[in-house]
């Protein structure tokens, strides 16, 4: 990335899970009104368990305070998985989120993935973000083909959100979850789309672990975004801070 991105690399993934809990604290303090933007998959699992952490060592009234005035807003999920689910990413949030940090379920949001219409539900939902403010920060993992939430390649910048099929590549990656079976992972999702991550105030891009380093260094190169590569959109905003360890620059 060339023009605007700021690359913060740290040592490991803990000091990388440790960063993201500092700025998301920090926007917390600076905008409690603004939802944040949350990301599911492994690049997040130390962030929430690290936030969980860092709850439970805040002044009681400063814990208090967050979880009251919590309010976030998934990327992406599944089309036909139940929350229930636990391989659903609300069952992902309910386990690393909800419970842990004790905040109200109602406030965590993500697309409902077995809405009878998931197109309409895409809009809903979208509607839903504007309705509450628009995102504040927004947490980004990094597919490995270089989608961000699922918008997958080939994506224009003014991709809203929607339904997605999902790429063979995306299913490979995400097939841990499914007990190593690709197929078994749904082949469509609902995802906030480029033109909602735009439009979020600040974005955070999180990379860590030595498989997201090929796909890491064709998005440092710097050349011009385009819709092979999703992730490259983000050059287009502001303020974008990119977030790795050792093993993903490789
Ligand atoms: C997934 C999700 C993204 C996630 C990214 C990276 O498929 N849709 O929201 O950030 O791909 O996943 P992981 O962190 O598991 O590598």
């Amino acid at each position: 990335m060339s023009n605007g991105p700021t690359l913060l690399p740290l040592g490991d993934g803990a000091a990388v899970a440790e960063a993201v809990v500092e700025r998301i604290l920090l926007d917390r303090r600076r905008h409690p009104d603004r939802p944040l933007g949350l990301a599911t998959g492994r690049t997040m699992e130390p962030v929430y368990r690290r936030l969980a952490a860092r709850m439970a060592d805040l002044p009681a009234s400063e814990a208090e305070c967050l979880r009251q005035g919590w309010s976030s807003f998934n990327l992406d999920a599944y089309v036909g998985l139940p929350a229930a689910d636990p391989r659903s990413f609300a069952a992902e949030m309910e386990r690393q989120l909800v419970r842990p940090l004790g905040v109200d379920p109602h406030r965590v949001r993500l697309p409902d993935g077995m809405a009878a219409d998931p197109e309409a539900e895409a809009c809903r939902y979208a509607e839903a973000v504007a309705t509450a403010g628009g995102i504040g920060l927004q947490l980004l993992g990094l597919g490995l083909n270089g989608h961000v939430g699922f918008n997958e390649p080939p994506c224009l910048a003014t991709a809203p959100c929607r339904v997605v099929v999902l790429s063979e590549t995306t299913r490979r990656q995400n097939a841990g979850a499914f007990g190593g079976d690709p197929s078994a992972v749904p082949a469509r999702a609902i995802t906030l789309g480029l033109r909602d991550i735009l439009a979020a105030r600040s974005l955070l891009l999180v990379v860590t672990g030595a498989a997201k380093a090929p796909i890491l260094k064709r998005l440092l190169q710097g050349d011009p975004p385009s819709p092979e590569l999703p992730a490259s959109w983000l050059r287009l905003h502001h303020d974008v801070t990119v977030l790795t360890d050792r093993a993903a620059l490789g």
